[in-house]
């Protein structure tokens, strides 16, 4: 199958576009460097993507597009025959997005439906959408499954665009039976490639976790500050359902996998009674706390981590984790990597590439 990935020059995109490969896959990478994480090189190539290429000794043809750029866009679909799409490219980060609402809403939503209504053009008729476990607000249950409610007490905008955009693919889904919807919600992606030449290149200081662990333990960052040590979990510090990228790639690949053989045209009636869509959870259902994530990468790394205590983050709630069973199921997919592992390969990305990709 041919394959336009969008955003594939991110830190997601970028070891999807490889676990692709390396399933035999073809693709055509677009990105429009906005989260900048992916820095290019003279000619304006990726270089996280031209890195993917080294790895796995594959063609990955790249081309500098903004989602968002009708004319771009359609380009791209007149010159290309697509099978599908994995649409990765969305800005962010929680807290800029509330800051800048409008820019979240238009780039996120605009780029999406320029998206869908290429495909609709141009006959291409299966979407994977990357969504986020951020859909589901305040988890109102533990663990969270993929009929646990969604849409409410959602606190940034970030979160209600990928919120609507599952709406808009569910209901695309219905009025085209003939599509296949596959909505991947994402708990915390960490780590990195074993080989160390791809990771996360957060731009400026990091918002995320792990890579603001990471690059205090490099040194790069003096301290880090625990968003509240009073929640309701092992420690008092929040919990989350983190999962190693290369896992998560790997869920995208089964997506594709699932639709490549027909499954989907069981149309089985999925978690939420969405004919044609089907919508998973990708996480590997254990919950680590701030501190415990602090001690592992302290073991592996053999660096000192300072930290300090401060306020919780708005919104900020205690636990969050999900039940990964019916990825499992349905896509033969489930989590490999534990926490040793994702600490093991984010170290060895850091340490090989402390100004990441700018070096
Ligand atoms: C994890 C834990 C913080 C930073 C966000 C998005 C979600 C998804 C993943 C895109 C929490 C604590 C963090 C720090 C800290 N992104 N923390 N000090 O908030 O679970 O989810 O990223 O899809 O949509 O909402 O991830 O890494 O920001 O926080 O104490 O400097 O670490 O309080 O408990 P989060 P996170």
């Amino acid at each position: 199958m041919h394959l336009l990935v969008t955003g594939a020059a991110g830190f997601i995109g970028s070891h999807t576009v490889l676990e692709l490969l390396n399933s035999g896959y073809t693709v055509l990478c677009i990105d429009n460097f906005a989260n900048a994480i992916s820095v290019t090189d003279e000619h304006g190539n990726a270089i996280s993507l031209k890195r993917v290429a080294v790895i796995t000794g594959k063609e990955v043809p790249f081309k500098n597009v903004d989602v968002c750029d009708e004319k771009a866009l359609e380009k791209i679909f007149a010159e290309n025959k697509f099978d599908g799409v994995i649409h990765l490219a969305a800005l962010k980060a929680v807290g800029e997005s509330v800051a800048k609402p409008l820019q979240y809403y238009s780039n996120n939503l605009v780029a999406s439906l320029n998206l869908i209504q290429m495909c609709l053009k141009y006959n291409v008729k299966n979407f994977v959408f990357s969504s986020s476990a951020t859909v589901y607000g305040p988890p109102s249950e533990l663990p969270i499954t993929e009929k646990s409610q969604t849409g409410q007490g959602i606190t940034n905008p970030y979160g209600q665009t990928k919120y609507m955009m599952e709406q808009i693919l569910i209901d695309v889904g219905k009025a085209n039976p003939d599509w296949n919807v596959v909505l991947l919600r994402y708990f915390n992606p960490v780590g990195a490639h074993k080989s160390g030449l791809i990771g996360e290149d957060p731009k400026g200081v990091p918002n995320n976790l792990m890579p603001y662990v990471s690059q205090v333990a490099i040194g790069k960052l003096p301290v880090l500050t625990i968003y509240g040590d009073k929640f309701d979990t092992i420690d008092g510090t929040g919990v989350r359902d983190y999962i190693h990228v290369v896992d998560l790639a790997k869920g995208h690949v089964k997506a594709f996998d699932r639709i490549k053989v027909g499954k989907m045209k069981e149309k089985l009636k999925n978690t939420v009674g969405n004919v044609g869509t089907e919508i998973y959870n990708l996480g590997t259902g254990v919950g680590y706390s701030v501190r415990q994530m602090v001690d592992a990468l302290k073991k592996v790394s053999g660096r000192d981590i300072p930290v300090k205590i401060g306020v919780p983050r708005p919104g900020d709630v205690a636990s969050v984790y999900c039940d990964p069973s019916l990825a499992h199921e349905k896509l033969g997919w489930r989590a490999e990597n534990g926490l040793e592992e994702m600490c093991a390969d984010l170290w060895n990305w850091q340490t090989k590439n402390p100004q990441g990709f700018s070096a």
